[in-house]
């Protein structure tokens, strides 16, 4: 298994070493792995073409790494632990025997079903042990992975199921998250009826009792079609270059792009930077609370620790069910050792008061971690304090859906830790601060654009069908570098604290959505005719969404009733991308400033929208300056959604 680092010292020659051979250096974690059969060259290709492959000539299965390479010694430790979203319900855990026996089970009822190496099946479940179950199958006989995240609509969905032409959709009936119980399979016949002739079949896990709608001849029962299927498959045999999985992700412009990521490089990364960076030890539990739905999912709670041989937690529910204590009480059933969550449960626990934590024994843990947004002190403080006894080490890390491992970070309890700080770069990564011509930063105490000056194993191969794509949005803006589209500041150690997207991408909650994206939904609604969206600010979720909408002509002259209005845009916005995109804020504006190539100053609306309009500066040579006045004293009134 990939090397495990055991000081600060050693950290630091590793990295020099990484960096001065890094295809030595990869080869000899790569080694560790079981090969079908071996590489013939480490690393080929560039970013120039956006062409990077590693490992070519290998093949391999990454189930065969992630189960039955462990099933040697560890076959009766368990590897997955599932934690129902209602505590009085029983756990479930899967040993590693039991984990491969369920995946080759489903791969086999994958089989049955007509999926075949590279066919795309789609994920649109909740947080249930048979989305871990089924993504591996599909790894296991290589057909790709698409998991949308189960929060976003009907609409969303069917633009992911078009996009890579989905063969297969695989659901629950339900799912349940907190009180709710949302109605699963209804918005998957509603995204399917969408034109999304490429679905044939649509397996459905059941995870209630209510009774739901089945389609004659495409709908088909989870449980009747696994049943008496047998309890091992062949894994198929990949090229180390065959894609493993599909991600989609929001970039700038309207349409979210399916982020392709490969097998070998993949395997090795993960496992590589999950092991360092928890420091995880056998027979520890870990315990990544993302969605399997993000990267994060994918890298750290399935793959990334199963190939480590560790054991896994996943969890239905969300963590203010039954009430605020619920991480911290999950932590104290399961004797948590390792525990990864985002900087906004971290604030909305904090919320609820200091008390939650102490009612519970928190002594099983060793790392706390955090991923998806910057943390701001106040919220670092607080989780180093009340939940880490101001003992436990914090690893802040920063990596992307395109990066898909673990980038900047502190390798748990070895490394130097400052707040808000992601830290140091993995091994092997070699990371640079450029400015706006893609000049290099050199030195300490500097901001800039994050940029990666060389591949690692794990980077974005493709966006799927449009490679074109790939290439401009990561690979043109500077020369022989992956832009990442953060800016950053290194300090005087060395240290990188990650200040944001400089793009018009926004993170609300962890989540990313381009604002084009959101855009686009709310000029959907019959009486917009124009809209703008910003970030701002925001206690819990980082930052929240700001719209500004100008309205058809009849409606801004006749006294519109907002209220209405902003709950039938909000409607809009959940019917074509989902809750998580439901503005914060709506401002109706007569008019946005635009430049006099009609672009819309983003630059502007996001100062008004932080209640920052002081310091706009010049705008003079705006087509409309009139406009940000306007604007400006209409933002004092605006109505607050959520
Ligand atoms: O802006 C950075 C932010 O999240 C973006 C990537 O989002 P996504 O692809 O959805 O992946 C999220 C989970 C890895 C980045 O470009 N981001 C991620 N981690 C951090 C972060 N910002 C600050 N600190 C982090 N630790």
């Amino acid at each position: 298994m990939t090397h495990q680092i055991k000081s600060f010292k050693e950290y630091q020659k590793i990295y020099k070493n990484s960096v001065r051979h890094p295809e030595k250096f990869w080869a000899k974690q790569a080694k560790t792995f079981k090969w079908m059969k071996p590489w013939k060259k480490v690393l080929s290709g560039g970013f120039e073409e956006a062409d990077v492959r590693w490992f070519e000539g290998g093949q391999l299965n990454i189930t065969e790494n992630c189960l039955d390479r462990h099933l040697k010694d560890k076959a009766n430790d368990v590897a997955l632990i599932w934690e129902p979203n209602d505590p009085s319900q029983a756990f479930k855990t899967y040993t590693y025997k039991e984990l491969y026996s369920e995946v080759c089970r489903c791969a086999n009822m994958l089989k049955s079903n007509g999926i075949k190496k590279g066919d795309r099946v789609c994920f649109y479940m909740p947080m249930v042990a048979e989305l871990t179950i089924g993504v591996l199958a599909c790894a296991r006989i290589g057909a790709i992975h698409s998991v949308v995240f189960a929060g976003f609509s009907a609409n969303a969905l069917a633009d992911r199921i078009k996009d890579c032409s989905c063969k297969m959709v695989i659901c629950s009936d339900y799912n349940n998250r907190g009180n709710k119980s949302i109605a699963v399979k209804e918005i998957v016949d509603e995204a399917v009826a969408k034109d999304c002739s490429s679905v044939e079949t649509v397996i459905v896990y059941k995870a209630s009792n209510t009774k739901v709608k089945m389609k004659r001849g495409r709908d088909k029962w989870w449980h009747k079609e696994i049943e008496g299927k047998r309890k091992t498959c062949k894994p198929a045999k990949m090229n180390s270059e065959d894609v493993l999985f599909i991600l989609y992700t929001s970039g700038s412009t309207g349409k979210p792009k399916g982020v392709v990521h490969t097998c070998g490089g993949y395997m090795v990364y993960t496992c590589y930077s999950f092991k360092n960076v928890f420091q995880y030890q056998q027979g520890d539990v870990y315990w990544c609370s993302a969605d399997i739905g993000w990267i994060t999912g994918h890298s750290y709670i399935i793959y990334g620790p199963l190939l480590a041989g560790a054991k896994t937690l996943m969890f239905e529910g969300v963590p203010t069910f039954p009430d605020a204590g619920r991480f911290w009480h999950i932590c104290e059933k399961h004797k948590v050792n390792q525990f990864y969550t985002a900087p906004t449960a971290i604030r909305a626990l904090m919320a609820q008061g200091d008390d939650w934590p102490s009612h519970y024994d928190l002594n099983s843990l060793k790392v706390l971690g955090t991923v998806g947004e910057p943390i701001n002190e106040e919220a670092w403080n607080w989780y180093k304090e009340k939940i880490g006894k101001n003992t436990l080490p914090i690893v802040d890390t920063w990596f992307q859906t395109e990066t898909a491992g673990i980038m900047i970070s502190g390798l748990g309890g070895l490394s130097p830790q400052k707040a808000t700080y992601a830290g140091l770069p993995l091994p092997g990564i070699q990371l640079c601060l450029l400015n706006s011509k893609g000049k290099e930063i050199k030195g300490n105490g500097k901001e800039g654009l994050l940029c990666i000056k060389y591949p690692w194993p794990s980077m974005i191969r493709t966006t799927y069908g449009d490679h074109a794509r790939c290439k401009e949005v990561y690979f043109s803006s500077f020369k022989n570098k992956y832009f990442t589209g953060d800016g950053a500041r290194r300090d005087k150690k060395g240290m990188y604290r990650i200040i944001g997207r400089v793009d018009d991408v926004i993170n609300v909650s962890g989540h990313r959505m381009g604002t084009a994206e959101i855009e686009n939904a709310i000029n959907e609604h019959p009486n917009v005719i124009e809209s703008a969206v910003v970030g701002y600010p925001h206690k819990i979720k980082g930052e929240g969404i700001y719209a500004y909408v100008i309205l058809n002509k009849n409606k801004m002259d006749a006294n519109i009733d907002t209220k209405k209005f902003n709950s039938s845009l909000l409607k809009v916005v959940t019917k074509e991308i989902g809750p998580i995109a439901k503005p914060d804020k709506i401002q109706i504006v007569t008019g946005l400033p635009k430049t006099r190539s009609g672009k819309i100053m983003r630059r502007i609306l996001r100062k008004i929208a932080a209640g920052e309009a002081k310091n706009i500066g010049d705008v003079s040579t705006l087509l409309n300056p009139d406009v940000v006045k306007k604007v400006i004293r209409g933002a004092s009134k605006i109505l607050v959604n959520n």
